[in-house]
């Protein structure tokens, strides 16, 4: 009997749903070669969840979710207009999505951040600082901080309206997360990026002195602290000095998508979002609005994602190897997709299904 593993999709909104295809179809491809069997089981999640069953994270999502291995998920959100039409809490941000990661406890976000030297061009930053590549892996605790921390809002006696939100973290939780970098740093090269702030924030002064007992049993990982604003500076001027970088859930959000920028494009940043039972994976950027249901959108980031659940939820390591692979043999072949600003003439542009389907090709060949 071959292996039978149970994921649920779901599309989200906007690009959602065009680079989720693409997804899908290299799933289809990996499940003939690899003798497996994945039951996908498709389910409503974001913005349009919302119109069309009430809630942007409907029961049945739930129950697809919690019955699934894994959860492979595309962006959600909707443009600034349709957005305005669903209550606050409704929204899929809030909504769906951080209920999503709190179900599952999936505290250890992973986003790596990866480009080959032969693909440097499709970075914007000069070449002498690229020419060897980028290959950071960012870790983002991902259910902590000021997303989750208890928020007021009011009217204060001067009849000011004023608004309170916190951010909180206990040891555990800092801990955890610095296992999981620690433990990534010791299989790569050795050295941990700790982005704090603590010359401000006492939060990052408790994060910093769990970090410092963690480190205790690693004694073969060399741990860097940099401050977080010059960290933002660092990773554009020498991205290649940081290889395995951890950091709290809003530095994580931003230096992650400046991470992209470095990359050319958000569409090259897919992300494993691992909880203690099961994880899910999606891509780091949102739904895209201003290119939704035009088939540009580009699905590195999708297939990106289904890479890395082969990888951590279904122990696929060649399997996925042969994804990135065939991914980047693809643009090693001249083809681009609209996003990728890249400087080297004679690439051709590609579609969203017809770069899926050059993955899809390699994958066979
Ligand atoms: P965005 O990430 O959707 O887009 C930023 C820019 O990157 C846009 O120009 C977009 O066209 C481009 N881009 C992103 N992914 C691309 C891809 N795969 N191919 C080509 N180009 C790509 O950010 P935004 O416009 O600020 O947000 C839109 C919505 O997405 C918002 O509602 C936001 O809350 C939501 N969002 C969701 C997630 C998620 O589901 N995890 C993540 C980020 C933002
Ligand atoms: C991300 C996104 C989310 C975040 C939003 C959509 C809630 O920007 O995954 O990076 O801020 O975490
Ligand atoms: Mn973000």
């Amino acid at each position: 009997m071959s292996k039978r593993y149970v994921i649920a999709v779901l599309e989200g909104d906007g690009i959602g749903l065009e680079i989720t295809a693409e997804a899908v179809k290299v799933l289809q491809v990996i499940e003939q070669s690899a003798g497996v069997q994945f039951e996908l089981v498709h389910a409503p999640f974001g913005g349009q969840a919302y119109f069309d069953h009430g809630h942007s994270f409907p029961e049945v999502t739930v129950a697809a979710c919690d019955k699934a291995d894994a959860i492979l998920k595309g962006p959600i959100g909707l443009g600034h207009e349709e957005s305005s039409r669903i209550p606050v809490e409704e929204r899929p941000e809030r909504g769906a999505l951080l209920p999503l990661r709190k179900r599952y406890n999936t505290f250890a976000n992973f986003r790596p951040v990866y480009l080959p030297p032969e693909l440097a061009d499709f970075s914007p930053l000069r070449p002498e600082i690229v020419a060897d590549g980028i290959d950071i892996m960012m870790i983002r605790e991902l259910i902590g901080g000021l997303y989750f921390g208890s928020k007021e809002e009011g009217t204060d006696a001067k009849g000011l309206r004023y608004v309170k939100e916190t951010l909180e973290y206990d040891e555990n939780e800092i801990r955890q997360i610095h296992t999981v970098a620690f433990e990534e740093a010791r299989k790569r090269k050795k050295v941990l990026h700790n982005v704090h702030k603590s010359n401000v924030l006492m939060s990052s002064v408790l994060w910093n002195e769990v970090g410092d007992e963690v480190a205790a049993q690693y004694p073969d990982v060399e741990v860097k602290h940099v401050i977080v604003d010059a960290a933002a500076t660092a990773m554009v001027l020498n991205p290649r000095q940081f290889d395995v970088m951890v950091m709290e859930n809003m530095f994580g959000d931003i230096l992650s998508d400046l991470a992209g920028g470095l990359l050319g494009s958000l569409g090259l940043m897919p992300s494993a979002c691992i909880g203690p039972d099961k994880g899910y994976y999606e891509p780091s950027h949102g739904s895209a609005p201003d290119i939704a249901g035009q088939g540009i959108a580009n699905p590195y980031s999708m297939i990106g994602s289904v890479a890395l659940m082969l990888e951590k939820s279904f122990g696929m390591e060649d399997e996925a190897r042969r994804i990135w692979q065939a991914m980047r043999a693809v643009f090693a072949d001249g083809f681009t997709t609209r996003d990728l600003g890249a400087r080297e003439p004679g690439r051709t542009a590609l579609g969203t299904a017809a770069f899926g389907d050059k993955v899809a090709e390699a994958l066979t060949a």
